[in-house]
């Protein structure tokens, strides 16, 4: 039989998602109670990082460490990965040894190919193109703070990068409105756009795309890869800084999200992102209770 895989939001139906979402937040109360609950005792996932990461090394292994299992962390300068042993031959031999494989990659086809090859589930800890784990955390924080997110206008500013295409992926599944502003040149994958124009609407001012928006999400300007190109993008991204202006715009009670490492007075002044309407440090601690929802989920 086939693995379910986490590869994009779309791999889980919308009631697969809420859900998981349901069920986070029962752990996060869980885990506050002190409840010890072990499903995926003695069970392995294997964490293969191409690029740097705080946030979701840390929730995965916690995670697997509190559900009574254990995760290994793989990186391609010390396995057979760096060394050009092709990704299919990899996948089919580590998932004959774990129970299941998330992968942070530059280019999203290593993940696909990847699963395809792979026995057990597979989980996108973020490509180039999407990073799925990072919307459960979102959609977690947004639901416990504010009830379902449909219906609700969701504003993304900056780059139309991996997590802009997540929350493209999100408005269609659960039925939002999502507003984008970015700089020409740095917009979404068209066809994206073009199968969720129903859900998701494109402009290229800020203050426009924010206006009466329930929640402002953002993130870096240069994600991971594009840093030789930070100077030119601090220039194409000047107008599109979340600060007061656009949160004034904004419904009044509308919340702040960014999936973290910020840039203070880059992409969010330091006033919006450590002020009263950011949710950004429970958005960062729902990585783990999320994940362990979907770590369940697949595993489990
Ligand atoms: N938000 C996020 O994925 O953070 P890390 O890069 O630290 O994992
Ligand atoms: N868009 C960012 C997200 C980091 C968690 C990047 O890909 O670097």
């Amino acid at each position: 039989m086939k693995p379910r895989h986490f590869i994009t939001l779309n791999d889980l139906s919308a009631d697969e998602l809420r859900a998981i979402i349901q069920r986070a937040i029962e752990l996060k109360k869980m885990r506050t109670d002190g409840v010890i609950f072990e499903p995926l005792k003695n069970k392995v996932l294997a964490m293969v990082f191409e690029k740097s990461s705080t946030r979701t090394r840390i929730s995965f292994e916690a995670g697997m460490t509190q559900f009574g299992g254990s995760a290994l962390f793989l990186s391609p300068r010390d396995t057979q990965l760096g060394r050009g042993e092709p990704i299919e031959d990899s996948a089919r031999v580590i998932s004959r040894m774990v129970d299941g494989i998330m992968l942070r990659t530059n280019d999203h086809k290593t993940v696909t190919a990847f699963a395809a090859h792979s026995k057990v589930p597979v989980i996108n800890g973020l490509t180039d193109r999407f990073h799925p784990c990072q919307l459960l955390a979102d959609l977690q924080t947004w639901f416990e703070l504010r009830g379902d997110i449909k219906g609700h206008h969701v504003c993304w500013i900056g780059d139309g990068n991996n997590m802009c295409q997540s929350y493209i992926n999100a408005a269609k599944l659960l039925d939002f409105q999502l507003t984008i502003a970015c700089p020409p040149g740095y917009e979404p994958e068209e066809q994206l756009l073009t199968s969720t124009s129903t859900h998701v609407k494109l402009f290229h001012d800020a203050k426009q795309a924010a206006k009466n928006a329930d929640l402002v999400v953002t993130d870096v300007w240069a994600s991971m890869g594009h840093e030789e190109e930070q100077k030119i993008r601090e220039k194409a991204f000047a107008d599109f800084q979340v600060n007061r202006h656009i949160m004034s715009t904004a419904q009044p009670d509308a919340l702040f999200m960014h999936c973290l490492p910020a840039h203070r007075e880059e992409e969010v002044s330091a006033e919006v992102l450590d002020g009263q309407q950011s949710v950004v440090w429970d958005e960062a601690e729902n990585r783990l209770h999320a994940q362990k929802a979907l770590l369940e989920f697949l595993m489990a």
